[in-house]
């Protein structure tokens, strides 16, 4: 009989990678995607995968404890990889409460289901929780986040991410939900929303619109290519110790500057423009309330138990990017119409 494999969020940004990896490489698995669609979730991501037998879709808010006890009467569930939440910093400065509800009631109506439903009976059964480096607030100019460091958020969206892992542990401690967490460094890839850095900066060079760099464009961020994100995953989910918490990186820092001043080459090329013309887009604008300053991920723990690492280099992996976002430009612009032109003046016409 097939394993039924829970993958909440899965029309977002990360999450379709890992639906889209899961059903290609496991068919003797059903891949049951629950998302509730929000501005975030989007079907187009998974157009190759939603008519594959092995896959289904079921509209759901996490929230609604009574729609994820029905999810569980209908399915014989035996894992959950849990994606779903609200994502973005800025949004959540902007709105807390929708952070809270999703990422800390959400998960706990989640763990109440798989206490409720596998009775007890935890054998070949797994919660694997998908968090953020963003838990553990900011580091000076040297160090590494580890496993052991002390969670210490700063934003509304760290500090609902740091709840949530923290209750996932104490379901794991006290009621022994076999669990797993893993704590990612930031993503960039195909299909990731224009509200983050990237797409936000390749979207804005396409469009010749100014493109807004926070405060002096020195924070720094440790970038990883989603497909790599997504095989850890996989690995973590196959291979992973229950109880265990993993930290994903890409050992590939890059101040916001550097970056942007990249993305803008990269674009100049694509676009057969002059060297120099998109630079010209760089604005510096208003930083961004409690802004962390740097990330940075040491992964030695998955890479040596579970030999996992990056597979993708920097450079293919903006290229494949960019790419990407010029090649499907109806996606791209299918997504920035309507609420994202809400969302985008308001956010950055005050800056
Ligand atoms: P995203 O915002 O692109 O997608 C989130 C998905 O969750 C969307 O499909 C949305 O519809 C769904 N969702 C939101 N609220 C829901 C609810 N109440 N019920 C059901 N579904 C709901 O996010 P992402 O960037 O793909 O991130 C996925 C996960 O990975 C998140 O848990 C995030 O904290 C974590 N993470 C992200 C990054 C990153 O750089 N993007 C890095 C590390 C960890
Ligand atoms: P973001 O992609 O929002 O990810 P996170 O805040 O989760 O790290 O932002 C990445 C970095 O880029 C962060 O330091 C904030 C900065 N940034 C800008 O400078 N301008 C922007 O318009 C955005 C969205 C982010």
């Amino acid at each position: 009989m097939k394993k039924t494999i829970v993958i909440t969020g899965g029309a977002g940004f990360i999450g379709s990678h890992v639906v889209r990896q899961f059903v290609k490489n496991y068919p003797d698995y059903h891949i049951v995607n629950i998302d509730k669609l929000t501005y975030a979730g989007n079907l187009e991501n998974l157009k190759d995968v939603e008519n594959q037998k092995n896959y289904s879709l079921e509209k759901i808010d996490i929230v609604n404890a009574a729609q994820i006890d029905s999810l569980f009467q209908n399915y014989k569930v035996s894992g959950v990889i849990h994606l779903a939440a609200e994502s973005h910093v800025d949004r959540s400065i902007e709105s807390p409460m929708e952070f809270i509800y999703t990422n800390i009631i959400g998960t706990v109506n989640l763990l109440n289901a798989c206490r409720k439903f596998w009775k007890d009976d935890y054998n070949e059964k797994l919660f694997y929780h998908i968090s953020t480096d963003e838990v553990f607030g900011s580091l000076g100019s040297d160090g590494y986040f580890t496993e052991t460091t002390a969670y210490d958020p700063q934003s509304p969206y760290s500090a609902s991410k740091a709840g949530s892992d923290h209750i996932v542990r104490a379901y794991h401690n006290t009621y022994n939900l076999p669990v797993i967490v893993s704590n990612c460094s930031n993503n960039y890839g195909p299909n990731q929303f224009p509200e983050k850095l990237i797409p936000l900066a390749i979207n804005n060079i396409k469009n010749n619109k100014p493109i807004p760099v926070y405060g002096k464009g020195e924070n720094i961020r440790d970038w990883l290519f989603v497909i790599d994100h997504a095989s850890a995953i996989d690995k973590i989910f196959h291979k992973g110790v229950p109880g265990e918490t993993y930290n994903i990186g890409g050992n590939n820092e890059w101040k916001n500057i550097d970056l942007v001043r990249l993305l803008c080459r990269i674009m100049d090329k694509k676009l057969n423009r002059n060297p120099g013309t998109s630079e010209k887009l760089i604005t510096f604008v208003k930083d961004r309330a409690g802004h962390d300053m740097r990330y940075a991920i040491d992964s030695a723990k998955i890479q040596k138990e579970l030999g996992w690492k990056p597979s993708v280099t920097f450079e293919d992996g903006l290229e494949k990017t960019v790419d990407w976002y010029l090649g499907n430009s109806n996606w791209l612009k299918n997504i920035t119409s309507g609420e994202y032109e809400l969302y985008y003046s308001k956010q950055y016409s005050n800056r």
